[in-house]
């Protein structure tokens, strides 16, 4: 069977990212190659292990299932303590192995409770959303939000295998899947020509959610990211570039308090800011702003902006964490595929470059 294996480095080991059709239904093959243990606790949430819990459960026979609440609004402290109870009760040790099946959420969650029971246990990542797949399981963040802020509390822990099954996305909601895509246009714009036009060439069959179309985008990002991360594993230089469409999108998802947008979307609008920044500085031709704006459109509607104040976005920008020394510093595209950083934005070429995505002066 056709799969692609893309292996990461890290200070602390290589892991392999598996993506084939089909994957889930011989994980424990791969378990059993990579030497982990037959001690396995499967972490889901309720609604994904109901569409897949009947097909995944049997292949992994011994597991314990431990079932965490489903929602952003759980990915808190007490939610990796009921995963703790689960373990002690279970007298799991040092050489048990923690498989994360579900979205983004469920990853960061199984994550930090495996970096930290016994301080760390194997672990693996099942992503099943589309964002999973192709950002949250790649790169080692783990974590959960604090009542102060996302992501607060946190730690880098690798897993031992990330294995990418795009049969398990048929079931994601049409939107969920939407807002995945908006991070893969992400990488194209900011890191990969060949990815972006790609994007565009097949959006019909990856929109059909056919895995035959998935799968080489779904690679790439992960071979993205991976070479992003390898080189800046805490995010100081390189990494940097994945924020690009963050810093105005984040500040969009805060304005209206993380309900409104899917982070994708919100990072879609993002996209078009720093495009339009870039533009204003000479730094963009127009007709490449036309190309993400057309593929960001071929995907669907976003839901509205044009009713969001400028000023409470742009104190948002300045609150974000990823400031430093005081200044916003913008990832700006200067090519399909290139980007630059710029840091002496004014108040003024936001306030122009929001006003010209559309919202309120
Ligand atoms: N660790 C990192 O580097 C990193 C990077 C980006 C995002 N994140 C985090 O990821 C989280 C967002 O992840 P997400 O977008 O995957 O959201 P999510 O985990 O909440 O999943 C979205 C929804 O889809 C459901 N779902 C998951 N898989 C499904 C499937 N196959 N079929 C049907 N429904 C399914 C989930 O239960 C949920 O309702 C945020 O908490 C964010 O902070 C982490
Ligand atoms: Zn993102």
């Amino acid at each position: 069977m056709d799969q692609i294996r893309i292996e990461i480095a890290t200070p602390f080991g290589r892991y392999p990212v598996i993506i084939a059709e089909g994957l889930v239904g011989r994980l424990h093959l791969l378990l059993r190659e990579l030497g982990l243990g037959e001690r396995r606790f499967v972490i889901s949430n309720p609604l994904v292990w109901r569409f897949h819990g009947t097909f995944i459960g049997p292949r992994l026979p011994g597991s314990e299932v431990v079932l965490i609440p489903e929602g952003e609004r759980f990915k808190v402290l007490s939610t990796v303590t009921r995963i703790y109870d689960a373990l002690v009760n279970a007298h799991a040790e040092r050489s048990a192995t923690l498989i994360a099946i579900g979205g983004g959420v469920v990853g960061d969650i199984a994550g930090f409770a495996a970096a930290t029971y016994l301080r760390g246990i194997n672990f693996v990542q099942v992503p099943t959303t589309l964002l999973a797949q192709v950002d949250s399981a790649i790169g080692g963040k783990v974590g959960v939000n604090h009542a102060a802020g996302k992501n607060l509390i946190g730690a880098f822990y690798q897993p031992r295998l990330v294995a990418i099954d795009p049969l398990l996305l048929k079931t994601l909601e049409r939107r969920e899947f939407r807002a995945g895509l908006y991070e893969v246009i992400k990488y194209g714009m900011a890191l990969s020509a060949d990815l972006f036009a790609r994007l565009g060439r097949d959006l019909t069959r990856i929109l059909a959610r056919d895995p035959a179309a998935l799968i080489p985008i779904i690679a790439d990002s992960c071979r993205i990211k991976a070479s992003v991360v390898e080189q800046d594993e805490r995010e100081s230089g390189p990494r940097r570039v994945l924020n690009f469409g963050h810093t105005a999108g984040h500040a969009l998802e805060a304005v209206t308090k993380y309900r409104r947008y899917r982070h994708g979307e919100a990072i879609a609008y993002g996209m078009m800011a720093a495009a339009q920044l870039a533009i204003d500085r000479g730094l963009l031709a127009p007709d490449l702003r036309q190309a993400l704006a057309s593929l960001i459109g071929q995907l669907g509607p976003l839901p509205p902006i044009g009713d969001l104040q400028i000023g409470p976005v742009i104190e948002a920008m300045t609150l974000d964490k990823k400031v430093a020394d005081g200044k916003i510093h913008f990832v700006l595209p200067t090519g399909i595929g290139s980007t630059t950083i710029v840091n002496d934005l004014t108040e003024r070429d936001l306030k122009r470059a929001l006003k010209g995505i559309g919202m309120k002066a």
